[in-house]
């Protein structure tokens, strides 16, 4: 097991279930949980989270909310958005089928170091060489009605998904597993489509899948399918992100679906380190001068 903090007076602690090799292993290709100390501070109830969706709603792109049921197959963007502030919405919360979600959160200098502190933590979990392939963290709050899903999907981030208030269910698929997280989906993600990542049947026996309560955190690996039952109560919790850099799977992937429509089927990122540097290369000269083609003379 790997503690931090036990021996400074950070109010912050984060333990491994897991011995800590055992977690280097698994990270990035499957869940491990971890555990933490935040359930009950005020700086993450859901009145101060009210307080910082209002300071997100006038940031562009910072706050996202909507309410209604939601199925396992919806995308992002097919629920309704609430047509009332966000301080109404929060008002309502524990009837209003909403899911409300803050990012940037680590603008505030306060949760800037609360941050600072965890991915210290991610990088101590990954060791020396890893450690460098974390890049940009990113603190995200979500605040969920009772009973709310989030529904099936994949993102490109490094996740850890931290249950501060209320408790919910969460099922994690192989980020490996081509049957759920397709070649085609991962490209077309890449190249803009965010819900590219479609529902499977049997991605529900394949999944693992974890109960968490305050106090409990779960790693969700780049491009695992996942999703999420709220129980019946309000939920706070935290995606605390993380990224790889763009020539690792990002600039590969662009330049995959190239490939892909002109009729050959690419190779994935991560067999060559040659072939996906010399990729990720190719996308960047080409941005570069599509850029320079595109600014004004
Ligand atoms: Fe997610």
């Amino acid at each position: 097991m790997l503690q931090i903090n036990p021996e400074t007076s950070s109010p912050y602690q984060w333990s491994t279930v897991e011995p800590i090799e055992a977690c280097r292993q698994a990270l990035h290709k499957r869940p491990f949980l971890l555990r933490h100390n935040l359930a009950g501070n005020p700086i993450f109830s859901v009145e101060a989270f009210a307080k910082v969706a209002e300071a997100a709603s006038i940031r562009p792109d910072d706050l996202h909310m909507d309410a209604g049921k939601v199925r396992l197959t919806d995308k992002w963007g097919q629920i309704p958005t609430p047509d009332v502030p966000v301080a109404e919405v929060f008002k309502h919360i524990d009837t209003a089928d909403a899911w409300i979600i803050m990012k940037h959160v680590e603008i505030d200098p306060v949760y800037g170091e609360f941050l600072d502190n965890f991915a210290a933590f991610v990088r101590k979990i990954a060791g020396p060489e890893g450690a460098s392939m974390i890049l940009n963290p990113e603190m995200l709050a979500i605040v969920t009605s009772p009973n709310r899903k989030t529904s099936f999907h994949f993102d490109s981030e490094i996740n850890f998904l931290v249950q501060v208030q209320g408790t919910k269910e969460v099922w994690i698929c192989d980020p490996q597993d081509r049957s759920i997280t397709t070649e085609e989906e991962l490209e077309s993600y890449y190249a803009g489509n965010i819900t590219a990542g479609t529902y499977k049947p049997h991605a529900e026996q394949a999944a693992w899948h974890y109960f968490l309560q305050p106090g409990d955190a779960v790693h969700i690996p780049s491009h695992a399918c996942h999703w999420v039952q709220n129980h019946d109560n309000v939920s706070v919790s935290f995606s605390l992100n993380m990224e790889f850099p763009a020539w690792h799977q990002a600039e590969v992937y662009r330049f995959n679906r190239y490939l892909r429509k002109l009729g050959i089927i690419p190779n994935p990122p991560g067999k060559s380190w040659l072939r996906d540097r010399s990729k990720a290369a190719a996308i960047t000269t080409v941005r570069r001068t599509k850029e320079l083609l595109h600014r004004p003379s």
